[in-house]
């Protein structure tokens, strides 16, 4: 096991901020996973996991050892009437896994195309677009459990999956460590109703025969317009997440903005656009303290010579205040703060 010392976290997180970590290492088996473990507690460091660091922001370094997952695997373990379960090391690329997938013909998770990080990091946010998001194809995963000591499987129910958040984002956030996940994909094609921006594209390119592969490719054509690649632009994709109003201020918003985009709820509450209400505040494209709203969406903050979290911080609240003030809506970070 190799450990570094000071390690700019650079080059670890893709908004390219945050300090430094006292010590760093990677591990690509569950044996350099608990040796790591081990190193830490031996010097009475804490210790935090990272897969692609796309989806985590750090205040101000970590003073412990920060443990790169790169635990590898995509095995094909059970076939049955048409489903097939994959399961994935934590630490893979997502966008290779869905790739191969798509390759095998397998429907699922080809909405999910083109999403930054690791197979690891989907349960945590239970990242979603176009309409599709892990929990529809999630089956189970298995974690070190840091409590018990011991390898687990948490089921889909143990990780309480709603929009954008599950058990790992909450108080259990620290005492599992996710090494694999199992998805149930299908020997089938995608079926409409497809989410209004993808099927505009496929309108406007006349894309009439759905496959995997064709959803495929328009997700990823239409997120290289939209959205910035982390590797040459640094941004953790949405930095909020869309908030979720009661029905009557919904309506409110809705008499004096009749085009706002809206999702109504199961539960009666209707969820809002984060991206539009910061565009409609006139702030796509807003640019201070070295940040900025993306030209192409508004939802997405990039770093272009931020200095630090505090320019970041000082960035966000400027923004947060605005859409408070113009329509009363608070909107919640969705990057997670280390
Ligand atoms: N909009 C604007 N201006 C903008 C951005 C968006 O008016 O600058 C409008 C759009 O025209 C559309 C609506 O807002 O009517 C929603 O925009 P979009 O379809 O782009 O989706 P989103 O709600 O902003 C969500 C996810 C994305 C995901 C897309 C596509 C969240 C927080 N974000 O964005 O996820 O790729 O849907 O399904 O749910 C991510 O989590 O990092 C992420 C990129």
């Amino acid at each position: 096991m190799q450990v570094q010392s000071n390690v700019s976290l650079k080059n670890y997180v893709t908004m390219r901020l945050g300090g430094t970590a006292h010590a760093l290492t990677t591990v690509k088996s569950k044996q350099e996973l608990l040796e790591a473990l081990a190193w830490a507690q031996d010097r009475s460091l804490p210790h935090i996991v990272l897969g692609g660091g796309s989806n985590v922001i750090f205040k101000d370094g970590f003073h412990g050892l920060v443990i790169i997952n790169r635990l590898p695997g995509f095995k094909v373990i059970k076939q049955h009437k048409g489903k097939t379960h994959i399961q994935i090391g934590a630490g893979e690329n997502w966008d290779n896994v869905v790739k191969k997938t798509v390759d095998l013909q397998l429907h699922g998770i080809e909405f999910l195309s083109a999403i930054p990080g690791t197979a690891g990091a989907t349960p945590v946010q239970n990242v979603g677009a176009y309409g599709a998001q892990i929990s529809d194809v999630f089956v189970e995963l298995e974690a070190y459990d840091l409590t018990t000591k011991t390898f687990v499987t948490l089921t889909k129910d143990d990780c309480q999956f709603s929009y954008r958040s599950s058990i790992f984002k909450s108080i259990q956030n620290r005492r599992y460590i996710i090494t694999s996940i199992t998805l149930e994909l299908t020997a089938q094609n995608p079926t409409p109703p497809f989410y209004a921006s993808l099927q505009r594209y496929l309108d406007d390119h006349a894309i009439t025969e759905f496959t995997p592969l064709t959803i495929r490719q328009a997700v990823v054509a239409i997120r290289a317009v939209r959205l910035p690649d982390p590797s040459r632009v640094a941004n953790t994709g949405s930095f909020f997440k869309n908030p979720i109003v009661h029905a009557d201020k919904a309506a409110e918003l809705l008499a004096a903005h009749p085009d706002m985009p809206h999702w109504p709820m199961p539960d009666g509450r209707v969820k809002l656009a984060a991206g539009w209400l910061i565009d409609e505040a006139g702030l796509k494209g807003y640019a201070s303290h070295g940040m900025k709203t993306y030209e192409q969406h508004a939802l997405v903050l990039i770093n272009e010579h931020a200095a630090s979290y505090q320019d970041l911080a000082t960035f966000q609240q400027e923004i947060t205040d605005t859409v408070q003030r113009l329509f009363g809506v608070e909107l919640q970070q969705e990057p997670e703060l280390m």
